[in-house]
């Protein structure tokens, strides 16, 4: 956990239009800066950033947040990580908790300069080594992609390394994966005559290494083990190379070997990445997801590949949003990605990833493959074999489409499907009896609050209706803002705080609304409390008819005295009904 206190300062320290400037040149247009849309494509630019809000807004794609939001769209980085590259922009250090620190150690840039030495030492190597390049040039890799990738060659030898670090026998080294102590005590380089590929985490900076034995040879592959730097579930080979081309193309290509990814940029298809040698997880599917629209899995032909795709698929399901999609390709039998894009050439490969089977046919497919379709039991065994995937779905439209789709194959009826599953029937919850107070007189409430945050101890928090988001959002907005000790928080700071919450949707989509208008400052106290009254008088009108009800059902003589008292008081305020 980060404190609060931290994300305030940073958000205070760091200047969103500096910031962005950075990567989308801006220009000034009267108190805003503007540029076209880094997040998708335009002629003229609709992207604005505020100085004074410390925010920015797309009126074409909608696209909006802070400073943190900016490096997390554009650089595809999770909340810590935008963090930690914005504090060490603002030379700050991100204070962690102890749990952390000691997990993590503060030796992490320490070893993240170890890697950076290793793999410049072995990059080097690749030069001197004939064989290696060879080996490279027989596998179809260009000067110019070994060089994008990195790759390297670790020389045959045993302590190599001893010629790329003063001392050899620190223990960084050891944690690092990159000597190995035997029982003797003796220290010894884990890679030796291979070629070497950086692993790198998103920022570019080589995490781990995975080196391929020149010829035939057991492992194939040796990889890095695990270290404080290097996670493999959470990582992918390629990521910071296909950024452009994941932009460009809003879809990620995901494969399973370093040589396919190579292969594949080698032939212009820059936009794959590859597992390493592990399951595709939910982290990896969320990680891409942040970046892209759309991911295909490309895996290789054979059974295993299968296999991997069945993986994919179900660890995808719960980490799919709506609006996202993804695919599966099906190599020939004996091929992957690199024989295929080598043998049949860019323009089939790009063919095949655009004809990609969607995710619903491939599990319907694939469950159905084995159960016996012509039976009565076989198709309810497919339903039920559906059960525990469909539950992982969050989103209701895709969990509609599958029980649609199961509803065809098995011959039930799409509610039958839906019982057998037991899921409720994807419909949005009935409006609740009482009347709603209209969303509209909220929406200026939040915008308020959030360009005058001053104001929130003045908000009637009892008159909020119970069942609006946006009275929930307006709470928890109220709720957060006095809960800060000293200066309240701005309105960067104040989304930043709140995200993740339930209530971070209807609260972002308030502060765009509010960066498209915003209230002039001298019209904030009035307008503020025209809100209030309305809110007050809406929850006054909710409480009459709740009371009104009561006595249809119950005559005057049901209700208590205090409601009864209510109930005349307010008769009087409006008038007899007649
Ligand atoms: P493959 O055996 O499909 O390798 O393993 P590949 O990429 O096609 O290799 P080439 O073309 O023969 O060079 C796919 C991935 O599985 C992991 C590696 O990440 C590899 O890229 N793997 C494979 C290992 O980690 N160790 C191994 O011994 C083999
Ligand atoms: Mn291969």
């Amino acid at each position: 956990m980060i404190p609060e206190s931290f994300i305030q300062e940073l958000l205070n320290r760091v200047d969103v239009v500096d910031l962005i400037d950075g990567y989308v040149p801006l220009k000034k247009a009267g108190a805003n800066f503007a540029a076209c849309c880094p997040f998708h494509n335009e002629k003229s630019p609709s992207f604005t950033v505020s100085p004074t809000k410390q925010f920015y807004h797309c009126f074409g794609c909608g696209a909006h947040g802070t400073a943190i939001g900016f490096l997390m769209e554009y650089s595809g980085l999770g909340f810590i990580d935008a963090i930690k590259e914005l504090a060490h922009r603002a030379g700050l250090q991100v204070p962690e908790d102890e749990g952390r620190r000691a997990h993590d150690g503060p030796k992490t840039a320490a070893l993240t300069d170890l890697m950076a030495r290793a793999a410049k030492y072995y990059y080097e190597q690749l030069k001197r080594s004939e064989k290696a390049i060879t080996y490279l040039k027989e596998r179809g890799v260009s000067g110019e992609i070994a060089q994008k990738f990195g790759i390297g060659y670790a020389p045959d030898g045993w302590q190599n390394l001893g010629a790329a670090f003063d001392d050899y026998t620190i223990s960084e080294l050891q944690v690092a994966g990159l000597v190995i102590k035997n029982e003797q005590g003796r220290l010894y380089d884990r890679f030796r005559d291979r070629v070497m590929f950086p692993i790198m985490n998103q920022k570019g900076e080589v995490i781990a290494f995975g080196g391929r034995v020149l010829g035939a040879g057991e492992p194939k592959y040796l990889n890095s083990p695990e270290t404080p730097l290097f996670e493999k579930g959470r990582e992918l080979f390629g990521l910071p190379q296909a950024r452009a081309a994941l932009r460009d193309k809003d879809a990620a290509v995901v494969v399973e070997g370093y040589m396919d990814v190579v292969a594949l940029a080698q032939h212009g298809v820059g936009n794959a990445v590859a597992t390493l040698g592990t399951a595709t997880t939910a982290t990896h599917v969320q990680k891409l997801l942040r970046q892209v629209d759309r991911i295909v899995y490309c895996f290789d032909g054979d059974s295993a590949g299968r296999k991997a795709a069945w993986r994919a698929l179900e660890n995808s399901l719960e980490a799919l949003p709506e609006q996202k999609s993804i695919g599966f390709v099906f190599l020939p039998e004996a091929d992957d990605p690199d024989s295929y894009v080598r043998r049949e050439g860019t323009e089939a490969f790009e063919r095949m990833i655009a004809q990609a089977t969607p995710l619903s046919e491939f599990l319907l497919r694939e469950l159905a493959s084995h159960c016996d379709m012509t039976s009565a039991e076989g198709r309810a065994r497919l339903v039920a074999e559906a059960k525990p995937l469909l539950g992982r779905l969050q989103t209701p439209l895709l969990r509609l489409q599958l029980v649609k789709r199961l509803a065809e194959a098995s011959g039930f009826s799409q509610a039958e499907v839906e019982r057998l599953c037991d899921l409720r029937p994807v419909v949005r919850p009935a409006p609740a009896r009482a009347p709603r107070q209209a969303p509209s007189l909220l929406r200026p409430l939040l915008r308020l609050l959030l360009q005058k945050p001053e104001l929130a101890g003045q908000v009637p928090l009892a008159a909020l209706p119970a069942n609006s988001a946006e009275a929930r959002a307006a709470r928890h907005l109220c709720e957060t803002i006095m809960a800060t000790g000293g200066p309240t928080p701005g309105y960067a700071a104040l989304l930043e705080r709140l995200r993740g919450s339930e209530d971070e949707g209807i609260l972002r989509e308030a502060a765009a609304e509010l960066m498209q208008q915003p209230f002039a400052e001298e019209d904030i106290d009035s307008e503020f409390e025209g809100a209030v009254q309305r809110l007050v008088e809406g929850e006054n009108k909710r409480a009459f008819a709740v009371l009104q009800e009561k006595v249809y059902k119950l005559g005057v003589a049901g209700l208590s005295g205090e409601e009864k008292q209510a109930y005349l008081q307010a008769l009087n305020a409006r008038g007899r009904p007649d």
